[in-house]
């Protein structure tokens, strides 16, 4: 593999979460830093290898089953490093002209993506903070490529325990809201304390020195992100509960420390 995923400003000695994620679902866009932090996460919870593959696993069947109701606007938020298994790939695995906008502030996970996506009409990535909705709405690339008057998928995929309380996750899921129109979905998953909080907050130390933090919820604070949606069957669940494939559910999936939830407008 060749080097052209590092773009010249990226900080390798400060850990990223995305290359963290990337490491821990087997990719190769990764620093030393990202290494040893997933090793010290790897100590705190052994399974979180299962956990990030469980959470992807979610999102794509979330994506499959949104695009058979139909929707073929997707914005991913919190989009990361593509890995096996895209968005736009299973999106059009349903419709074949779907149309996918990638948002990540991260600048390896735009680089990889920009290289993945080089020729594909139908499918961009930002570089933007989801802290500021309005400049992601606003964006001319997201303009130019989606009619936001029509339905859209809006996915917040272990994105939004990445942002602090006093940052205002709510105002972000608020704004993404305000600009659906009906039919339009929203794909949540997020880190929970509810079954392991001594787990779930050492995990959140071990991020304070990682690019963004991580702040596990509770059930309701993560529902109440669906405020204005009605929450689809089988509602906020542990991410292996959600509308598993067949020979996909697990016994004991409060192990897995993510709920997953979507919502229609
Ligand atoms: C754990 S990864 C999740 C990737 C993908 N959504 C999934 O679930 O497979 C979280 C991603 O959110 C990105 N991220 C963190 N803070 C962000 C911010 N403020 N704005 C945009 N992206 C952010 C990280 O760079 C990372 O790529």
């Amino acid at each position: 593999m060749g080097s052209e995923w590092i773009p010249p400003e990226v900080d390798s000695t400060r850990p990223s979460v995305a290359r963290v994620y990337d490491y821990l679902l087997g990719g190769d866009h990764n620093f030393a830093s990202d290494r040893d932090l997933a090793t010290a996460l790897l100590r705190v919870e052994p399974q979180a290898r299962e956990l990030a593959q469980a959470n992807r696993a979610f999102l794509l069947r979330a994506v499959r089953a949104i695009a058979g109701t139909g929707v073929d606007q997707f914005v991913d938020v919190g989009s990361g490093i593509p890995t096996q298994g895209t968005v736009h790939e299973v999106a059009r695995s349903v419709n074949p002209d779907a149309k996918v906008v990638y948002v990540d502030n991260d600048d390896v996970a735009v680089a990889h993506s920009r290289t993945i996506l080089a020729g594909d009409d139908r499918a961009v990535v930002l570089q933007a903070d989801m802290r500021r909705p309005e400049d992601i709405l606003a964006d001319p690339a997201l303009k130019g490529l989606l009619d936001l008057s029509r339905p859209v998928a809006f996915l917040l995929v272990a994105a939004l325990h990445l942002v602090k309380d006093e940052e205002d996750p709510a105002a972000i899921v608020a704004a993404l809201r305000d600009a659906a129109a009906p039919g339009s979905h929203l794909v949540i998953s997020h880190l929970t304390h509810e079954a392991e909080p001594g787990k779930t907050a050492a995990i959140g130390k071990l991020y304070d020195r990682a690019s963004s933090p991580a702040v596990s919820r509770s059930h309701a604070e993560i529902l109440r992100f669906f405020d204005g949606w009605d929450l689809l069957d089988p509602g906020l669940v542990y991410v292996p509960q959600w509308r598993p494939d067949e020979g996909g559910a697990v016994a004991d999936p409060e192990r897995f420390l993510v709920f997953g939830g979507v919502g229609r407008r």
